[in-house]
């Protein structure tokens, strides 16, 4: 899935709300800044956490940003405009012009599961990073990602269309066989799990049914199918029988001397 024109915008509410919030609490505390270090945001989407980030290493460190997407990179320079230890770079996670062994934390939310080839991905965040570095990462269990509510049959057509948006379905699980592989130590996953039963403007509930049906309809599902699944999450919500459920993994790891 590409994070271009409306989709972008669409992942950046999702930021900006509490389950953004929420989950950058959880890896500002893992990854523990201190002043003057160097720090990489790997898919950085529109920036929240680069700017948090800068706001930690002080004037002496260094926040940077990586992500291809333009829009996405315009609206985190926008955000990050008035701070001047940032850099905000537009590219792929397995190429970034950065000198070897320059990071102190290396983190990436939501963004390793969109990448296919996530080991040449892996080997590239190791060559950036120094020894002794951690490396935060926040990927979703996908296969825990429902909306409940709906009738079962359209809802599984609506969930099994969404499986083509992302290339790892189950990252958190594999990630901590590659990370060992490539020398990392000391890793540990985190349940951020949470379940939502109503729905208010500021939900991920609500942004996310919107993402879904946006791919579904680019999936080649038939419109009036979407608006039926739509109008079944109403009806479930008003009846008290809806649900939203989301699994991320906080993994955390340290690089070995
Ligand atoms: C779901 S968004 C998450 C954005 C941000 N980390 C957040 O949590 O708000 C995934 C981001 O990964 C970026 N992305 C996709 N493929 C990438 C790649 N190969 N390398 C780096 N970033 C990538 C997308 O452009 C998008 O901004």
């Amino acid at each position: 899935m590409k994070f271009d024109n409306e989709l972008s915008i669409i992942q950046q509410k999702i930021a900006n709300g509490y389950a953004g919030v929420s989950r950058r609490l959880s890896i500002m505390n893992s990854l523990n800044i201190e002043i003057g270090q160097n720090v990489i945001d790997i898919g950085c989407g529109g920036g929240h956490l680069v700017q948090e980030i800068a706001l930690s290493v002080g004037k002496n460190g260094k926040s940077i940003g990586i992500d291809p997407s333009k829009d996405q990179l315009d609206a985190a320079n926008n955000r990050c405009k008035d701070l001047n230890n940032i850099k905000l770079i537009c590219c792929t996670a397995d190429k970034i012009n950065i000198d070897d062994n320059f990071c102190d934390k290396v983190t990436s939310t939501q963004t390793l599961e969109y990448i296919e080839d996530v080991d040449e991905s892996l080997i590239e965040l190791k060559r950036i990073s120094k020894k002794n570095s951690k490396f935060v990462n926040v990927s979703i269990l996908w296969d825990y990602f429902r909306f409940y509510g709906p009738e079962k049959k359209l809802n599984d057509i609506i969930h099994e269309a969404f499986r083509a948006h992302c290339f790892h379905q189950m990252l958190p699980l594999d990630l901590v066989g590659k990370l060992s592989n490539l020398g990392y130590q000391n890793i540990k996953s985190e349940n951020l799990s949470y379940l939502i039963t109503n729905r208010d403007e500021n939900s991920p509930a609500i942004f996310y049914e919107n993402m879904l049906a946006k791919f579904a309809m680019s999936q080649g599902i038939e419109e009036q199918h979407i608006k039926d699944w739509q109008n079944q999450i109403k009806i479930a919500e008003k009846s008290k029988k809806f649900g939203f459920t989301s699994f991320p993994v906080l993994t955390s790891a340290y690089l070995a001397n």
